[in-house]
């Protein structure tokens, strides 16, 4: 901005989760970077009756110092907590945001001033908070920037609506829907890898790659938000968000630029390229309860705000396919689960075999062990490793699978940002590249939509399995039908 601008933070929806866990820590790691400009301030909005004092106290729990950074934290939060304010006042109140833009004005003192919005509530409350901080708070002097995180709708249809609605009262340019996948720092990578790379980019296609496996697994399960999660599941909680826009960044064809328009044209190509799922393509699970070291892990339907009868995806498994030059005939596995036996997620890219490979004989019948594989460990433990076949030193000729492996937090010791860093400062920088348009997110409900409602309409049950497991057996046929293997295919991390 301007250098006597003035930027104002307000994060609707204050006392929530996300507001506390990722929201306001994310913006004083920015600050503490010198990444906010010089005039700031940040608003809390909510129902409940709080004072600043309170707002303050409630958020200095949530904050953390980095490990490499711990020098003036203590300073640095103090005075990072002054610059923050809280608002009571209800969510569907022009009355209330105009109050509220009394305020902002106030602190902006007649500079030049941008307004950012988080909106960090509820999808029912989405439209009538953007009518009233639109009409009733927005900047009359700089830009009005919202943030909206997902679920954006759950079809094709309601998605549309929401957007509609929501473009009554602000332009598109306007509007920041976050995937927060996209700020992670490995998905960041994958372009540059890919494109940076001559190693990589002539092989990126059905000519060398065999799969691409999307995984996500969490080790705990929706204890907590289980009346959210019921009326969603996990397609639509991360396969078609996260994982569906890594995929689309993994396959998009070679964008123009790095503008954000020229990445987001190639994404909704390769997403338009797609067939739409079906369900033989689809392996849906729940988990159930289970004891294990003399703790009881209660299942999903356990949950007082599930419905006993929920037949609710907590695991899918999935086969995409992209019908395009590049692509045809070959399999995007996505796997998404909760209640796992692990938390992890990576994207994993298994090459074809060495055609008349020469040392065969050497791995026996199973030349599936031969072949190379790329891995992007998301997290934890963010990597990068490519398995190789490499001779074991000695005078016989024995081969060993090996990783060139480039694990970060050996490579590069400094703490990670959060997604939500990178994320909050490109929306102030107004750089879209990592946000989601509009039009993205009708192609993306166009690949979900009919399977979502057959799956509904048929009332699929979800397959079984034990809190803790690795998820339903189906999930191996599904694979084992596209000839496909999950995971390491020697089976050494899987
Ligand atoms: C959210 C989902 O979008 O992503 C949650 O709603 C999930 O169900 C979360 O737990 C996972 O995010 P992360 O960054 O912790 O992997």
């Amino acid at each position: 901005g301007e250098p006597d601008s003035n930027l104002s933070i307000t994060i609707v929806g204050a006392s929530g989760d996300l507001a506390k866990k990722k929201i306001f820590p994310a913006l004083f790691a920015l600050f503490y970077e010198d990444c906010l400009p010089e005039n700031f301030t940040v608003f809390g909005y909510a129902r409940s009756k709080m004072t600043d004092e309170e707002l303050r106290n409630m958020i200095s729990k949530t904050l953390t110092c980095r490990i490499d950074k711990s020098e003036n934290c203590g300073d640095k939060m103090d005075q990072f907590l002054t610059r923050c304010f809280y608002h009571s006042g209800q969510y569907n109140s022009e009355e209330h945001f105009l109050e509220l833009d009394g305020k902002l004005k106030e602190k902006e003192a007649g500079r030049l001033s941008n307004r950012l919005f988080y909106l960090s509530i509820p999808p029912n409350i989405f439209v009538d908070v953007v009518r009233c901080a639109s009409l009733k708070a927005s900047s009359t002097t700089g830009w009005t920037r919202v943030i909206v995180e997902k679920p954006f709708g759950r079809d094709f249809e309601s998605s549309g609506q929401l957007t509609r609605c929501l473009k009554q009262y602000l332009t598109e340019d306007q509007i920041f829907r976050i995937d927060h996948y996209l700020g992670k720092e490995l998905v960041e990578n994958l372009s540059v890898l890919r494109f940076s790379n001559l190693v990589f980019e002539p092989l990126w296609s059905r000519n060398y790659i065999r799969n691409v496996q999307l995984i996500f697994s969490e080790d705990f399960g929706t204890e907590g938000r289980g009346g959210y999660f019921d009326n969603y599941g996990i397609i639509r909680d991360i396969m078609q968000n996260h994982l569906l826009q890594i995929l689309a960044l993994f396959a998009m064809e070679t964008p123009v630029s790095l503008d954000a328009e020229d990445i987001r044209n190639e994404k909704v190509k390769v997403l338009k390229s797609m067939r739409p799922l079906l369900l033989e393509d689809l392996v849906v699970g729940q988990y159930k309860g289970h004891s294990r070291g003399g703790k009881l892990y209660l299942g999903y339907t356990d949950d007082p705000t599930v419905p006993k009868n929920s037949v609710t995806p907590t695991f899918a498994a999935a086969a995409l396919f992209i019908n395009n030059a590049r692509w045809d005939g070959v399999p995007f596995l996505m796997k998404a689960g909760k209640a796992l036996h692990t938390k992890r997620a990576e994207i994993r890219v298994q090459f074809r075999h060495v055609p008349g490979n020469l040392y065969k004989r050497n791995f026996g019948t199973d030349l599936d062990k031969a072949t190379n594989e790329l891995v992007l460990r998301v997290q934890p433990d963010e990597a990068v490793y490519l398995k190789i076949n490499n001779k074991v030193p000695g005078l016989g000729m024995r081969l060993d699978r090996s990783d060139l492996n480039l694990l970060y937090s050996a490579r590069y010791p400094k703490e990670i940002p959060d997604a939500y860093e990178r994320l909050l400062l490109d929306a102030i920088e107004g750089e879209r590249r990592l946000f989601i348009r509009s039009d993205e997110l009708d192609a993306a409900w166009t690949l979900f939509t009919p399977l979502l409602k057959e799956l509904e309409e048929k009332k699929i049950a979800p397959e079984l399995y034990p809190y803790g497991s690795r998820g339903p057996v189906g999930a191996h046929y599904l694979a084992a039908k596209h000839n496909v293997r999950w995971g390491d295919l020697s089976g050494e991390d899987s």
